[in-house]
């Protein structure tokens, strides 16, 4: 198949690029290198020793978008070009809404002038806002708690009304969890400016770029009073992707989240680091940070079921070893030393 990668040279995107080629399909690259590196897809290319088409373009340019689906010939669009800082969203929620429900908004008639009728879209359990109950499920109600899973919800609810008006038109959102890890043969990984993700930052501790980690509050209803996240290997994310595109047909409305249906605590990942990188690890209490639920893990049983995706990464100490590998070799991300 032909398909655009939005946010191809962002974290996850670049994996998604990476993955998909290894499957066999034609990928174009979108991105407007806001956050994303360009160096990532120069890996890419370096590692396969094949280009990767690339169309440095913002999704609000609909013009341009649909020149370039026109283009390539694009069959499905992949969509993970997307901000995706909570605190960002509560202190900036037009840039979120801009970026990501109008941004997505400009795909979607680029895609509807170019006749592109296939869509897997990265959503987010943020949507969930904080459930009553755990595992979550996908019928649970979606009640968000921060601009960033507002700006998600929105374009869940315009796709199935996009989807209802158009019927040979297809579509997938994925809700992820909490993605984590690198490529396992260190060619690509995780560079965010600023970093604010747990593992990104406990390994930096371990590195010696920081003096310790802070664990956001100790006083959790959860058995070690630290919150609980589910982690997903960013390789197992974007093979659900890859899976879920092709069981796509026309009508389809697809919802799935996309976790390993396990929680592991702040504690659980600073001990499982301290033991994969042998080094100390120095970890500060601090207070609870605004907005972070106590719990968050997924049932994910329909993707098994439906798709018949399993996670091949279901130790964390197995994700943060890759993560380990990329840090190591890249100890300055992507940027040159
Ligand atoms: N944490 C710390 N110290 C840190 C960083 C994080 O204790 O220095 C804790 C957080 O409080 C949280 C857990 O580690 O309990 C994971 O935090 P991350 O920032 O790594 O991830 P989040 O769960 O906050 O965010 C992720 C995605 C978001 C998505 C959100 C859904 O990164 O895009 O899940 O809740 F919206």
């Amino acid at each position: 198949m032909n398909v655009l990668v939005t946010g191809g040279a962002g974290y996850i995107g670049s994996h998604a690029v990476k993955h998909l080629r290894e499957q066999g399909h034609h990928v174009v690259v979108l991105d407007n290198l806001h956050r994303g590196h360009r160096a990532a897809l120069d890996a890419i290319e370096q590692a396969s020793g094949k280009h990767v088409p690339f169309e440095e373009l913002d999704l609000r340019h609909t013009e341009a978008v649909t020149s370039a689906l026109v283009h390539h010939k694009i069959d499905c669009v992949m969509h993970f070009a997307a901000l995706a800082y909570v605190g960002e969203s509560v202190t900036e929620p037009l840039t979120y809404y801009d970026n990501n429900t109008a941004g997505t908004l400009s795909l979607l008639q680029a895609m509807h002038d170019a006749g592109v009728r296939r869509l897997v879209f990265s959503s987010t359990c943020a949507t969930y806002g904080e459930p009553a109950s755990m595992p979550i499920v996908e019928t649970m109600p979606q009640s968000p708690i921060n601009p960033y899973g507002w700006s998600k919800l929105f374009v869940e609810r315009i796709l199935i009304d996009y989807a209802n008006a158009n019927k040979d038109f297809a579509f997938a959102a994925l809700r992820y969890f909490n993605v984590a890890g690198s490529a396992a043969d260190g060619t690509i990984g995780e560079d965010h400016e600023p970093e604010t993700h747990l593992i990104p930052i406990i390994l930096e501790v371990a590195l010696g770029q920081r003096e310790h980690v802070t664990i956001f509050g100790e006083d959790y209803d959860t058995p070690d009073g630290t919150c609980i996240r589910d982690y997903i290997h960013v390789e197992d994310l974007v093979a659900a992707h890859s899976m879920v595109m092709q069981k796509l047909n026309p009508a389809d409305q697809r919802f799935y989240n996309l976790g390993i249906g396990q929680g592991y605590s702040v504690k659980q990942i600073v001990d499982a680091a301290r033991e994969v990188t042998g080094r100390d690890i120095p970890a500060q209490m601090g207070p609870r940070r605004p907005g972070d639920p106590p719990s968050l893990y997924a049932n994910a049983d329909k993707l098994r079921t439906e798709v018949g995706w399993t996670p091949s990464y279901t130790d964390i100490h197995r994700v943060i070893e890759t993560a380990w590998r990329w840090y190591r070799n890249h100890p300055d991300g992507y940027a040159q030393p």
